[in-house]
């Protein structure tokens, strides 16, 4: 039985007393639901990795509510075997974009059972900045390892009813704290590449939010081997983000009412992700202007196709300046459409 809760102290305390007894709680955070447990606990953690049928070469991210204390990134990352310059650029992104959707791959202390980092010896931090997901994190007074709360592959969860879906009655307990804000991930930024920070996942923050915080980041740079990405970029499948019905990508809202019409007269059954709500296409969800709202209810709109029971949904590309959020948009779009044949 999953006991879905609406927020309030009285659930962040039945919450954080599940997280102490090594059960499981999905929580909102800024940027999507987080499927949480002690991360300090070998085998509170697997049974993360149980309820999501997540492959176990997949490292989860621990969430922390301070620098020091129980629940602190001290008490998980140990600062002090980073080299000396990427110790002080840690030490202003964390300045920087702390509490907020930047995940921090950092020297994993021993605390942390190496089934949380998939037996690496680095773990990735982020602190949250959702007041539910803090509560939750300060009541608990341990560090939380949560990925997001969705089967292994599937479209990440924006609201409790698509944590529900996915996961209902494999976990204990889900607090509501309606839609997420952000939409997507957050962005996983390497601090331990000897080429310097290194995005491994575009996501909440921005590179060129990065770059105005002078940081000079790593060229981005494709794994030539499968045991390379294990080690350095693991959990980054081709086929990840993926709805049941096929993605197809087009360049914009025209080409997308186009090829819907082309795809129509052969008989497939189609929805459509647009910016604007200028057709007249059914089924279609209205994703809004900004890329802001695109990656706000991008989500939202794969799965509310998918439970029409559509074959084909077709979507346009992102389109925005380089180093902004259409980075992380047109990621996950593309890896949402790598499904068919993989
Ligand atoms: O916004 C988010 O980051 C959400 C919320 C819940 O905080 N969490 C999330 O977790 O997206 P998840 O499990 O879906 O993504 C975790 C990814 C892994 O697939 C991997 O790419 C990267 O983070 N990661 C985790 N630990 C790592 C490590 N030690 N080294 C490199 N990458 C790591
Ligand atoms: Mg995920």
């Amino acid at each position: 039985m999953t006991t879905r809760l609406p927020h309030s102290d009285a659930s962040i305390a039945a919450a954080a007393d599940t997280i102490k007894r090594g059960g499981l709680v999905a929580f909102p955070t800024e940027t999507v639901y987080g499927l949480g447990a002690d991360a300090l606990n070998a085998t509170a953690a697997a049974r993360i990795f149980e309820a999501k049928q997540r492959a176990l070469n997949d490292p989860l991210i621990v969430h922390v509510i301070a620098k020091s204390g129980p629940a602190g990134l001290a008490h998980v990352a140990d600062l002090s075997r980073l080299d000396a310059n990427a110790r002080v650029l840690t030490a202003r992104l964390i300045e920087r974009f702390w509490p907020g959707p930047l995940t921090l791959v950092l020297p994993r202390r021993p605390a942390v059972p190496s089934l949380v980092s998939a037996g690496l010896d680095s773990v990735a931090v982020r602190m949250p900045n959702h007041p539910v997901a803090r509560a939750l994190i300060a009541a608990s007074a341990t560090p939380i390892a949560a990925p997001s709360a969705n089967l292994f592959g599937h479209v990440s969860p924006t609201t409790a009813q698509h944590v529900l879906d996915d996961l209902g009655g494999r976990i204990d307990m889900l607090i509501d704290g309606g839609a997420t804000t952000i939409g997507v991930e957050s962005t996983v930024l390497s601090m331990i590449d000897p080429a310097g920070p290194l995005i491994l996942r575009p996501g909440g923050v921005t590179r060129a939010q990065l770059e105005a915080a002078g940081i000079t980041l790593a060229p981005s740079r494709s794994f030539a081997t499968d045991a390379e990405k294990a080690l350095h970029a693991p959990g980054m499948l081709a086929s990840h983000y993926a709805p049941r019905a096929h993605l197809e990508l087009v360049d914009d809202d025209a080409a997308a009412t186009e090829r819907v019409a082309e795809l129509r007269a052969r008989g497939e059954r189609v929805g459509v992700l647009l910016r604007d709500d200028n057709a007249a296409h059914s089924p279609r969800f209205v994703l809004g202007a900004t890329l802001e709202s695109v990656a706000q209810r991008l989500y939202s709109g794969l799965r509310a196709l998918d439970d029409t029971g559509v074959d084909v949904i077709v979507c346009a590309r992102a389109d925005g300046p380089a180093g902004g959020l259409a980075e992380a948009i047109n990621d996950r779009l593309s890896r949402a459409s790598a499904k068919r044949g993989v």
